[in-house]
């Protein structure tokens, strides 16, 4: 239900969640850093930094409602195309992420994974990111997953690479090629599929992100640029997404 409080002073939205209905795993693909920075005559990197206080606030809000998975896009595979500078800019705001946040996250229950090939990233970035990583393994609640260096294509075809070779090494046969064996074979294996696809910014396009994982997927887009992105947004995203009709192929 959503209740508009219309006071004197101030006008304050009032959104009623169903607590048994929450997304068990909400994928967010974080755009409009550039297009806010822009937007103030900034650098596209303080876009950056500001996207970077988002999802702080959006981690703690998602880990209350009891969302299990929040998989967030940080850097695709083809945002290597990007001037040097930025991307430089980007790699270092990963080793400030871990560093500035790695204790908060701990203390705060935050598991946090990876999907992506990490091994295309500058040393310094890969090791914070593991560090962090580490230093979270042993946590028990929310799962903040990372798609770094991550593409769809890429993760299926790292995926075909690995049953292939199980298939040349005589450990499977074709008829053991199934959704379960792929799945077990993505970035994402032993995680739930999204329920909520997010992306703000007005874009209306998957790019490249969770291409096999998305099939049965609710999308939900804004214009607010990310930096801007509120828990009220969140808030707003999974009222929409309670109140659709996942039907599965069936007819209900
Ligand atoms: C998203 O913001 C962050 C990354 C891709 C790393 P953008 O940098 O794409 O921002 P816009 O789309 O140019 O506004
Ligand atoms: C997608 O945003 C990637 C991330 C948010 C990390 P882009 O800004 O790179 O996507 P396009 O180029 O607009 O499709
Ligand atoms: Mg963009």
């Amino acid at each position: 239900m959503l209740n508009f409080f219309k006071g004197n002073e101030k006008k304050e939205e009032e959104i009623i969640l169903d607590s048994n209905n929450i997304p068990k795993h909400i994928a967010i693909i974080m755009d409009g850093n550039g297009r806010w920075a822009k937007d103030r005559g900034l650098a596209r990197m303080l876009g950056h930094r500001e996207g970077m206080k988002t999802i702080k606030r959006i981690l703690n809000r998602a880990s209350d409602l009891g969302v299990k998975y929040l998989t967030l896009y940080a850097f695709s595979t083809e945002n290597w195309k990007r001037p040097k500078e930025e991307v430089g800019a980007l790699m270092k705001l990963i080793i400030e992420f871990a560093h500035k946040e790695c204790k908060d996250l701990k203390k705060n229950n935050v598991i946090v994974k990876t999907i992506g090939d990490l091994d295309k990233l500058p040393n310094t970035s890969l090791e914070a990111i593991n560090m962090l990583k580490e230093e979270t393994k042993n946590n028990t609640g929310i799962v903040l997953n990372i798609a770094l260096n991550y593409g769809g294509r890429d993760e299926i075809i790292v995926a075909t690479k690995e049953i292939c070779k199980q298939l040349l090494d005589g450990k499977i046969s074709i008829d053991n090629i199934n959704e379960e064996l792929v799945n077990n074979n993505l970035y994402t294996a032993g995680m739930p599929d999204p329920d909520l696809i997010i992306r703000p910014s007005g874009e209306q396009r998957l790019s490249n992100y969770l291409l096999w994982q998305s099939a049965y997927s609710e999308f939900w887009y804004s214009n607010i640029k990310w930096p801007d992105f509120s828990e009220k947004d969140l808030e707003r995203a999974i009222y929409d997404y309670q109140n659709r009709d996942r039907r599965f192929g069936d007819i209900k």
